[in-house]
Formats: structure tokens, sequence, C-alpha cells
């Protein structure tokens, strides 16, 4: 429970799970009161935070008052009085810091990560909505690239942050399991086919039969010509030609979700455009044309989006087997139909944003009243990712690669290493956070954070493009992922060094006055009490390289509070108890932020 006096309510506000709230109503009275007519609503939303030390600045001009910025300064300062929220108040051209009483800073930051627990951070803005968010969406048979990973680890992160938000989630995973290039491998599997290798491993299997079948449709066009006869008896639901394909589908899910497990992403549904149903296709097909938006070219059908400077988009071929942007249009109502979305996420690669657009602009002009509650989130794409033994193809040699580039850097430093219980799993987790970390610190769009990690292409689009390096994605120092996990294990380790210490007294028994006297307490506390907002933008901005800039932040303020702010050896049991709180509250919002970017703290390494 806070110790603050209550404040007055401001919509969109909640002081009891995001304590910031009430410091930021407690400014916004101040100044409203000074500035009359302001209401106090008014000059909330004027309440930001400040740059550089300061905890929060009102730019002055964005009320628009009458008067000159210096003389309403002046106003609000002769009002001024400090108290339990705010300490003081300083003027600097059109702007007003306001720093927090440090003490309630502390107590109440602490106190709120303590009654909330694993909900700190969480909030209920999407209660009662539900999200439809489909990602990672690889090819069977084809190759699993740095496009799907990207979209895996974005998806995964959205997942989590629609979770955290409220929201009801269903993640979703669209396979690419239909399509010629099936009948493509039907072919190849009958000369290349072992049943023994597709139980192996379907993945590659099949991708290895689907390499060799193109290498010789290269050069017998009669190849194709079978691929396409196969794919027909597909669409017509001819039982002897869905078996096989209904097989490898499975075995390639089955592969795929162990994978996924390792990455700790999980699906709700695996999905695909197989299941797009002939019917809803048909529909829409039908529904366009009654709509007069279908030109027929040579037997095939074509949506005309000219006048959306859209171009023209194939429905249909001339066979008369559907294909990829058919089955998203159809593929879209039959969700609708199924879960009744408030929302509909798509993570897709902005190589295929044309894809998008179109699809999106059809169902539109099919005045189907949901369809701009579907949004696309797009990124650029990570270049170069090759192991160093050649090209990326499986999701697996990613992992693969990772987790060897890392137990390399572990042993480098050997006595560590021998001190590393389960050498194996960590590296694996390592080289995950490390590969996850460096995807998700760039920025979707504008320049990353980090400009010395990345080689930035330049691209029309201004989607960030990036590329990966291994070495130094994978090391302890510099805003890695591998940091970000050491960050975690030291504020683990304090508590299996002072046990004397556990469990911790209530927090009214802790004593935290001894912490004000510390800027390093100070600013972790304040990075604490920001976790509400920066979940909050996340969710509004779909990036998140906001949560990562956080968990650097908090892990560097906690690296520069080590020599001064000591646990281990501290003979005043009260300083010491109150220093494990704090501690002890940046490791659980640590972890919640790392859990959020879908990685899994490590308790030792
Ligand atoms: N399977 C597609 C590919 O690898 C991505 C699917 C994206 N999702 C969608 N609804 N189109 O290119």
């Amino acid at each position: 429970m806070s110790s603050l006096p209550s404040v007055p309510p401001v919509p969109g506000t909640d002081p009891s799970s995001c304590i910031f709230d009430a410091f930021r109503i407690s400014i916004a009275k101040r100044v409203s009161e000074a500035l009359e007519p302001l209401t106090l609503e008014q000059a909330y939303a004027g309440v930001d935070y400040g740059k550089k030390g300061e905890d929060f600045t009102v730019a002055l001009p964005r009320f628009r008052l009458p008067g000159k910025v210096d003389e309403l300064a002046k106003k609000v300062i002769e009002k001024f009085q400090a108290d339990d929220f705010v300490a003081s108040v300083k003027h600097d051209k059109a702007f007003l810091h306001f720093q927090l009483n440090t003490q309630s800073l502390i107590r109440e930051t602490l106190n709120q990560i303590h009654t909330l627990g694993s909900q700190y951070g969480t909030n209920t803005s999407g209660n009662g909505k539900k999200v439809i968010i489909e990602y990672s969406s690889p090819n069977i048979a084809k190759s699993f690239h740095v496009g799907h990973l990207r979209s895996t680890i974005i998806g995964a992160f959205l997942a989590n942050v629609y979770k955290t938000c409220g929201w009801e989630v269903i993640s979703a995973n669209y396979l690419g399991d239909w399509g010629t290039q099936f009948g493509l491998i039907a072919v190849g599997f009958e000369k290349y086919g072992s049943q023994e290798e597709l139980e192996k491993d379907a993945i590659k299997h099949l991708f290895d039969i689907y390499v060799k079948i193109n290498k010789d449709a290269e050069t017998d066009p009669e190849v194709k010509v079978e691929a396409a006869k196969f794919f027909r008896r597909m669409e017509d639901g001819d039982e002897s030609a869905l078996k096989n394909w209904r097989e490898w589908r499975e075995l390639s899910v089955k592969k795929y979700e162990a994978e996924y497990d390792r990455l700790n992403v999980h699906f709700d549904l695996y999905l695909g455009e197989s299941m797009v149903s002939q019917k809803s296709i048909d529909t829409a097909i039908k529904r366009l044309e009654e709509m007069g938006l279908i030109d027929d070219h040579e037997g095939a059908k074509l949506i005309n989006l000219e006048k959306h400077k859209l171009g023209k988009a194939v429905v249909r071929k001339k066979d008369g087997t559907s294909i990829y942007l058919t089955r998203d249009i159809g593929g879209a109502a039959e969700r609708y139909e199924k879960y009744k979305f408030d929302k509909m996420i798509y993570v897709i690669s902005s190589q295929q944003d044309l894809h998008v657009a179109q699809f999106f602009k059809v169902l539109e002009l099919m005045e189907y009243p949901w369809a701009k509650d579907l949004v696309h989130v797009n990124y650029g794409l990570v270049q170069g990712m090759s192991t160093r033994k050649g090209t990326v193809v499986f999701l697996n040699q990613i992992i693969k690669e990772a987790t060897s580039v890392m137990h390399e850097q572990m042993q480098k430093n050997e006595e560590k290493y021998k001190a590393v219980e389960d050498p194996e799993m960590t590296s694996e987790e390592l080289g995950i956070t490390g590969v996850k970390i460096q995807d998700m610190a760039a920025k979707r769009y504008r320049l990353p954070l980090y400009p010395c990690l990345f080689v930035i292409s330049d691209c029309p689009l201004r989607i960030n493009n990036y590329t990966f390096n291994w070495d130094r994605m994978l090391t302890f120092e510099g805003d890695t992922g591998p940091y970000l996990q050491y960050a975690h294990v030291r504020l683990a380790s304090i508590g299996r060094k002072n046990p004397h210490l556990l469990p911790l007294p209530s927090p009214s028994q802790i004593d935290i006055t001894t912490l004000t006297t510390s800027p390093h307490a100070r600013e972790i506390a304040f990075l604490l009490g920001t976790y509400p907002d920066v979940v909050k933008t996340a969710l509004k901005t779909h990036e998140p390289s906001g949560i990562v800039t956080f968990a650097f932040r908090l892990s560097h303020a906690i690296s520069s509070a080590w020599e001064t702010v000591v646990v281990k050896g501290e003979e005043d049991i009260e300083k010491a108890r109150a220093r494990m709180w704090l501690y002890e509250s940046a490791k659980d919002v640590l972890a919640a932020s790392m859990r959020l970017l879908s990685i899994r703290p490590l308790e030792r390494m």
C-alpha cells in the first residue's frame, strides 16, 4: 500500500499499477493550480520524463497559454511547496524540471514491486480484447531464412507485450504448406525420398529433395508439368495425392515445435496456407467480381488496384489454382469468423510490404468492417547471416552456431569456465540471448541505438537492415545479450552469497532511509519506477528496442552501484537489508523485462 497522500484521478492513469502516475499527477496538480484555467488533465499530458538527471519536465509552450514563458514559470515556482511527492522545481528556459522526493521515490517504487510481484509492469488496458498475432510462418521444404528468424523474435515479443497488457493473445504460425512447390516435392520424393531420412529430420530431407528436383527441372521441362498436375490433384482434394504431403507437414511441424521450444517461443495455432478453404477463396473472388474489381486476363483473374497505387495482382491462376494472395484474403476472413478478433497483427518482413498492402486493401474494398483492425508489423532484413560453414538454411543451424561461438567465448576464460555447472545449456541460452538481443536492439525503423554494432545499408524505405556479427553479439562486453544475462546472474548471486538476509522482512520493517544518500540507489529505483511506462510504450510502438534499452540502462545502473552500494560484509543489518531489497527488486524487474523479450534469465553461469 502506498503511504503517499491520495491524488485526484486522471483518466488513463492508475497509480495502483504505476506509482509514477501518482508522482506525475501531483506535478500536474501544481502546474494546473498555478496556471488556471489549465485543467489537471491538460497539465498531466504535459508532464514528460526529463533528460539527463532530471526526473520530470514540463515544456511550458505546449499549453499555449497567454503570457510569457518566464511569467508562467514564475507563477508555478512562487506557489511551489515541497512535499512527499516533489522535492524541488527548477526553471530552465521554456522548461520546468521537477525533482521527486527521493525517499518517496525509493520507498514507493520498491513497495509497489513487492506488492504486485510478478504483476509489476502489467496493465489491464487490453482486458476483454482479443488479438491474433501471426509470426514466424516458414515455408515447409524451403529454407528458414533470417527474415523468418526476425519475425519469430519480434512476434514472440509482441505476444508477450500484449499478454502483459491484458489482451487475450492467440499466437499463430501460418506455414507455407501449400502451393506448386509441393507438386515439385512430390515428384522429387518419388525419385530421392527416403522414409528413414524423413523421420530423422523432415525439415532437412524435404529441403534437400526440393533443391535436387529444382535442379532437375532446369534441364527437364517434364518435371514442372508433372509437378503442376500433382498440385492440381492436391487442390482437388485427391486423397492419394494428399497422403504423403500430410506426413511431411506433420513431421516438419513436430521438428519446428522442438526448435521453437529451445527459443522459448510457443504457438497456440499451427495454421497454414493449406488450411484456407476453397470455399472462402471462391467467396472472396465472387464478391470481388460482383464489386467489379476483377479483370480477366487470358484465363487468369486479376484484381486491379491501380487506383490505389498498388498495381494489379493475380488472384487466381489460369489453371484455376489459388495463390498466396488469395489464400491470405480467404484466410483473414476465416480467422475473423472463427475468432472474432479485435485486432490481428501480421509480423512479416518489409520485403512483402506490397503483398500485405494489397491484401489489406482488398479486404477493405470488400467492406469487411474488421479490415481496419489489421496491422502489419514489418522490419528490415538481416544481412549476411551465415555460419562459418556457409549460408544459413535451417533454424537449428542458427541455434547451433550461436551455441558453439558462445561456447568458444566461454572457454577463453578457463577458470570461469570450469565453474560453470552446465556449459552446454548455458552456452545455448547465452547464444540465443545474443542473437535475440542483437535482433531487437535494432529499431525496426530509423537509426538503431547501437550504430557500432550494425552495418546499415541504404534502404529507400528507411527500414533498418543490419548485419549479424556473431563474435560481437556474443561477447560479455558492450550492450550484448550475454552482458544482460551476466547482469542478471550477478544479481541472483547476491542472494546466494548473503543467505542470512533472506527472506527479507516485510517492507514496513525495512528502513530505506540509508539508501537515499546514494545517487546510484536513486538511479536504480527511478529506472524501476519507469518500467510500467516502458511496457505501455512498447505496446504502442510495437518496438522491442525500447525494452532492450531499458534492460541495458538498468544493468548499467546496477553495475555502477556495485562498488558503493555493497551488501556483502555490510555489518549494519538495516543498511544491508535495504540494499538487498533494492537488488532483489532490480533482479525481478530485469528478469521481467528479459522475459518480455522471450529471453530466459539465467540464475548462474
Ligand atoms: N510463408 C511466407 C514466407 O515465407 C510468409 C507468410 C507471411 N504471412 C502471411 N500471412 N502472408 O514468405
